[in-house]
């Protein structure tokens, strides 16, 4: 276990099989992970951690389970787990609200000025109530536009519906409608045109990297706010910097960057209008148990050879 996970998963592991748990609270470097991983027959791992070809191949073919404890795998090649038969578990739904309250307190915060607001206080810079001070955005009749429309995507639409805003968004797929909510599914031109509010939903891939860019930036409204609580590289940063920068659009807010963490002096911390949360979208109790509780019934189904719970490459179980 590249790091120790909540009670509730770190327990049913201990108590299954005799594991290894890295005791630091930043993670193995890539020289441990090849060096710790000799000869296991399971490996829980984090989204800190990259799990390549060369990392299974130096666990030797005794590996029989990856086990990701996040619900997006960029960071393990699932390709080369599944051409060595070796399935890739991961923890979908239970992370899904609160990640979606992130998304919608972002949303919030950067719309409204929370952060910019309580740091001026402190600083402070509050001298009166004045009629034009610290105006941000409006939600109610606003646009918000929601690029993926997975489990997180659709939970960000039912939250948005109870502030009354209008619902765009965008899958690479016919999406189902969600039930209750008015939603309208357009292409990714008309999202960006039209909406106050995009929100990322997408997970990393080959289409996915570098989804917001220059190009991408200059067909927002100058008035918008991108949320990203995806993975960093969906958004190329210094695109993302020059436009908050010279106000192309309105605001950022990010639970996700690249790298991460951001190094203190990258500009993007130097700027008002973008607000930068440390990957926290998952941060709740109740959710971080759950996720360990189920990263761990996948690493425990995988050494036992059952299939996993929840299996990211199932093609491993057909013949
Ligand atoms: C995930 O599970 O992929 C999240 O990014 C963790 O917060």
């Amino acid at each position: 276990m590249t790091r120790r996970i909540l009670e509730h998963g770190l327990e049913l592991v201990q108590d299954f099989c005799e594991a290894e748990v890295w005791p630091d609270e930043l993670p193995p470097s890539r020289e441990q992970i090849l060096k710790h991983v000799v000869s296991v027959d399971g490996l829980l791992c984090l989204l800190t951690d990259r799990i390549d070809a060369e990392v299974m191949d130096a666990a030797g073919p005794g590996l029989k389970v990856i086990s990701n404890h996040a619900v997006g795998v960029d960071n393990v090649e699932v390709a080369a787990a599944t051409a060595r038969g070796i399935p890739v578990g991961n923890t979908p739904d239970i992370l899904t609200d609160a990640t979606a309250d992130m998304a919608f307190a972002l949303l919030l915060a950067a719309a409204r000025r929370v952060v910019e607001g309580a740091w001026l206080v402190k600083a402070g810079g509050w001298k009166t109530w004045g009629p034009g001070f610290m105006l941000g955005a409006d939600l109610t009749g606003a646009t918000l536009g929601i690029v993926g429309f997975g489990r997180i995507g659709r939970a960000v639409a039912r939250r948005a519906s109870g502030f009354g805003l209008r619902i765009l968004f965008t899958d690479p797929s016919p999406a189902l409608p969600e039930q209750g909510v008015n939603t309208m599914q357009v292409d990714f031109e008309t999202l960006l045109q039209e909406s106050d509010f995009v929100s990322l939903h997408t997970p990393l891939t080959d289409q996915t990297r570098g989804l917001i860019n220059a190009d991408t930036l200059k067909r927002m409204k100058p008035t918008a706010v991108l949320i990203n609580t995806s993975r960093g590289p969906v958004v190329d940063q210094e695109a993302l910097f020059a436009a908050l920068q010279s106000h192309q659009i309105f605001a950022a807010a990010l639970d996700v960057t690249v790298p991460e963490p951001l190094p203190m002096d990258h500009p993007l911390l130097g700027l008002d209008n973008c607000i930068i949360v440390p990957h926290i979208a998952s941060a709740s109790w109740r959710t971080r148990q759950n996720m360990s509780l189920m990263a761990a019934e996948n690493l425990i189904a995988g050494l036992k050879g059952e299939r996993l719970p929840h299996c990211v490459n199932p093609e491993v179980y057909k013949e």
